[in-house]
């Protein structure tokens, strides 16, 4: 075995010259612009990916994610700062290797962590001493020492897990083991489309297997990341990274709650959430919407609950958030028939038009997105139901649906030829009053029509 100090001090020669080899596997929303960042940052960056679309796309310096810009792949891959391959061989040339691959639920909506354990199995016949390899899936309390590492540690090379002391800036390295190689758990913070904050103003939280790993991973995420945080363990880093998640989604199930209350009052919701924010402390303003989407908030809580279960532990926050955000395309639904209803119409055989198909607004994501329920229920209902999503031309077979459909036009014409018109995502580039002056009822999930002056008669707020 090469002794801790060599290995680690070897290592951050490496990283300090900037020419430490950095291998990201999976090319996706997170890894992309991780590997953008490192090689940002002057580190040659190696991106792998089991997609060849992926793979040929990068290496032609073409971007597959809108808001991720071409000119800076096609800046990259000239200067061979980036490279991209479906060759997993190469992964021993590397010096770091950061796993983003995705952390879905099955069928029976518990952890699928095929492709963290796929990707482990692609990493070990290629992991070379001194190696260090992070995980930033987002996953249970304990994924990278129960799942990760008995794979890796397949390979003949050892990373014993051993506790050390952090005040979260230093790691104490005095009872560190030997270890052949170095592995962490760092999770990625990425919210695609996100102007505000960019990825690396977003501190990066590092656990480490053992001191060694924990210091390893620090050294390199500090030369593209403005700040770290290491954490005493890689459970307190998954934990971390889960807790973010879990307060998004029990805090949106409560304003959707209150927003049904609301309605019931005849309390405007979103004038609530406005007066409560000017409280500059002790409140986080959330907002209610059509449901929940994307790959995090509606997954990742449940994890969660799954692991809970080998503790005989329920976590019933995270089920009653789950029941109610998941209700809330039914209640979408309910508040269009209603309306219909008035105007002695009903759902069975009314023309829809749902604008917005991503989860969430200005993105090309529709992963869970709830419009995707709100046609399944509308079409269940006998509904015509088509869409428009300047982000999706047609809509994709995707794993639970396929509507076979292209994005209609956004006409005044169109607009007006359909008996009710969906808001379910905000996108920017929408034209809210010249929607709400064209169709003749709009059902608007996410107040995008506030500012609308006049035909309040035709909007209807859920
Ligand atoms: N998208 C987000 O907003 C976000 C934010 C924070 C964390 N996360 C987490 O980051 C992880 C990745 O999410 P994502 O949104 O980037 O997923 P994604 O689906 O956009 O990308 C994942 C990529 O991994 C590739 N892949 C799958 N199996 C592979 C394998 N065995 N080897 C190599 N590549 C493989 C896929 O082809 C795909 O390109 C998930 O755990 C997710 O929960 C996502």
């Amino acid at each position: 075995m090469v002794a801790k100090n060599e290995l680690l001090a070897s290592f951050q020669t490496r990283i300090e010259a900037k020419s430490a080899q950095v291998g990201v596997i999976g090319l996706g929303y997170v890894g992309l612009p991780l590997a953008l960042l490192f090689a940002d940052n002057g580190f040659a960056v190696c991106g792998f990916d089991v997609d060849p679309h992926k793979v040929t796309e990068l290496e032609r310096g073409k971007s597959y994610i809108k808001h991720i810009p071409e000119t800076l792949i096609a800046t990259h891959i000239r200067s061979k700062r980036l490279r991209a391959t479906a060759d997993f061989s190469r992964l021993r040339e590397m010096d770091a290797i950061l796993i983003c691959v995705p952390t879905p639920l099955d069928a029976h909506r518990e952890p699928d962590l095929s492709f963290v354990r796929d990707t482990a199995e692609s990493i070990t016949p290629h992991l070379q001493r001194g190696q260090l390899v992070v995980l930033e899936s987002t996953t249970y309390p304990g994924t990278t020492e129960e799942v990760m590492l008995p794979i890796l540690e397949k390979s003949g090379l050892r990373c014993p897990v051993n506790s050390y002391a952090t005040d979260g800036h230093q790691v104490t390295l005095d009872a560190d083991p030997e270890t052949d190689f170095l592995a962490a758990f760092s999770p990625e913070r990425e919210d695609p489309g996100n102007k505000q904050f960019k990825t690396h103003q977003v501190p990066k939280v590092i656990g480490g297997v053992n001191s060694s790993s924990a210091q390893a991973a620090q050294l390199l995420y500090s030369q593209a990341f403005e700040k770290t945080l290491v954490v005493s363990s890689t459970r307190a880093a998954e934990m971390a990274k889960i807790l973010e998640n879990t307060y998004r989604c029990v805090n949106i199930a409560l304003v959707n709650e209150l927003k049904l209350l609301c309605m019931r009052m005849g309390i405007d919701i979103w004038e609530v959430i406005e007066a409560a924010k000017t409280k500059p402390f002790g409140f986080t303003p959330f907002y209610p919407g059509p449901g929940l989407g994307g790959h995090c908030i509606p997954i990742d809580p449940f994890y969660l609950t799954w692991k809970a279960r080998e503790y005989e532990f329920p976590t019933r926050f995270i089920e009653l958030a789950g029941e109610i955000n998941s209700s809330m395309p039914e209640h979408v639904v309910a508040s269009m028939a209603a309306a219909l209803n008035l105007r002695k119409q009903c759902l069975h055989g009314s023309r829809v038009l749902v604008l917005g198909i991503a989860y969430k607004k200005d993105i090309d994501d529709a992963r869970e997105s709830p419009s995707l329920r709100i046609m399944e229920l509308l079409q269940e209902r006998g509904a015509q139901v088509e869409y428009n999503d300047p982000y999706f031309p047609h809509l994709p077979k995707m794993r639970k649906y396929d509507f076979g459909l292209r994005s209609v036009e956004l006409t005044p014409e169109t607009l007006a030829n359909y008996d009710a018109v969906v808001i379910a995502t905000d996108h920017s580039s929408y034209d809210y009053p010249a929607i709400v002056r064209h169709a003749r009822l709009v059902v608007d999930t996410r107040n995008a029509t506030r500012a609308v002056r006049g035909h309040d008669e035709k909007i209807v707020r859920c």
